[in-house]
């Protein structure tokens, strides 16, 4: 079994540069589906997201060139609409997928969609979407087949401002008759970046990045570049290892503007934060503060943060409350903290993490991407080794994590055990 062997209590200090937004790639190499032509996608992540992302396609008849961060995806050959059924459940954001292959071929075939186990995570708000733009969806065998004749806009109004559904109607949409408006649409800058992709394409979308989107239907699309965002999660991940280990940092190529809540939490906890254009600087204090976080849609603090957040808190002086809205399971990782002495206290959406001086190395296991990195965090903080199993988690979306670390200073490798 993979695992990360952590030497804990080295200050993190020096200069990484953070990688393509996992989830910005994955629903924009799904939107280069629509054109049938080839699209250049720049800064993509090479994590096994991406890597799955770019299987399917191969295996529905396109065909992609990978070099480095560069890929080139030339969707005119794809001749099948059906999601393999193996893939489709290792990853929950293969459903996207769905929406270009309908809104190019009118028809698809999925399964239900795995991917990390942090909560019941339905896609209703995605099939009834999908019907209110009369699709006709038939569930067989575990199968969900949809299909129709075209596709004409509508009125959307989701429920709750799902990112999946929100970036799903948009690629249903892009090639269809008249106008959608989608009211309650999720707000997260990753959506504004398909956005800004099929727009370049010669989509009609307006308002991406607020809560009213609207997408006026074209005949074609055409072939383009397009340099993919800058993931904000590995961002505020890299922040928070740093903070945690009393260190200093700069970060290259970041977007500090989409991680404001994260920024003003930091600084909160007493760090020092300087950000210039694409530049974060952080220093931290030798103790943090405790505080209160909240998960919240966009422009919110982000649940992918609330994990590896948490476990910074669990040195930090005085006790922090943390309240998860989005994701009903997504407190495993405290379950392993505790191994390391954490004191952590669940009651149903809250946490109450008392301080402690310091962790302990211990053995601990990865039960999903953001929890994984939490315990990678702790690891890094605490006396003595952590063995953190089941890396395959964390592989899913931070790219060269150990090699990132390694650059700042920190003892971690990766080894079979
Ligand atoms: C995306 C992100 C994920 C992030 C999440 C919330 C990608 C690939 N993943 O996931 O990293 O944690 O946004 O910011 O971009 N829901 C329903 N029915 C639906 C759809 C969602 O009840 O049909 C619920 C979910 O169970 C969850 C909440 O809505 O409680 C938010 O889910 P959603 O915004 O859809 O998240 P994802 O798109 O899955």
């Amino acid at each position: 079994m993979l695992s990360y062997i952590i030497e804990g209590g080295k200050r993190l200090e020096g200069t990484i540069a953070i990688s393509g937004s996992k989830n910005a790639s994955l629903p924009i190499i799904a939107g280069t589906i629509l054109s049938g032509k080839t699209s250049k996608l720049y800064h993509v992540p090479n994590i096994h997201d991406t890597q799955i992302t770019l299987k399917i396609l191969t295996l529905l008849g396109c065909k992609v060139k990978k070099s480095h961060d560069k890929i080139e995806i030339n969707t005119k050959g794809m001749n099948k609409t059906e999601i393999p059924e193996d893939l489709m459940r290792q990853m929950r954001s293969t459903v996207i997928m769905a929406g270009a292959i309908i809104g190019r071929f009118k028809e698809a075939t999925f399964s239900y969609p795995g991917g990390c186990e942090i909560g019941a995570r339905p896609i209703d708000l995605h099939l009834s979407a999908f019907r209110k733009l009369g699709i006709n969806i038939e569930e067989k065998g575990g199968f969900i087949h949809c299909k129709c004749d075209k596709i004409v806009g509508t009125e959307i109004d989701l429920d709750f401002p799902s990112v999946g559904a929100t970036e799903n109607i948009i690629l249903a949409t892009v090639l269809s008759e008249g106008t959608t408006t989608i009211t309650n649409a999720a707000m997260e800058p990753e959506i504004e970046d398909l956005a800004k992709f099929l727009n370049k394409m010669g989509a009609k979308i307006e308002g991406a990045g607020t809560n009213i989107i609207k997408i006026r239907g074209v005949k074609q699309l055409k072939e383009v570049g397009y340099k993919i965002m800058s993931d904000r999660i590995e961002t505020g991940t890299y922040l928070c290892m740093v903070a945690a280990t009393a260190g200093k940092v700069k970060l290259l190529d970041t977007e500090p503007e989409h991680i404001t809540p994260i920024l003003h939490k930091l600084q909160e906890c007493g760090c020092n934060i300087q950000t210039k254009g694409k530049t974060i600087e952080l220093e931290a204090p030798k103790k943090l503060k405790a505080v209160d976080i909240k998960t919240m849609p966009y422009p919110g603090f982000p649940t992918d943060m609330q994990s590896v957040f948490g476990a910074m808190l669990t040195t930090a002086k005085g006790t922090s409350v943390v309240i998860e809205n989005i994701f009903e399971n997504r407190y495993k990782y405290t379950q392993e903290l505790k191994k390391m002495g954490a004191k952590v206290q669940i009651e149903g959406k809250m946490a109450v993490i008392k301080g402690v001086r310091r962790l302990n190395g211990s053995k601990v296991e990865s039960h999903d991407l953001r929890g994984g990195a939490a315990l990678i965090l702790a690891g890094l903080t605490a006396k003595g080794t952590t063995y953190v199993s089941k890396i395959e988690y964390v592989q899913r979306g931070y790219e060269h994590i150990e090699e990132k670390l390694a650059q700042l200073g920190a003892n971690i490798k990766v080894k079979n055990l």
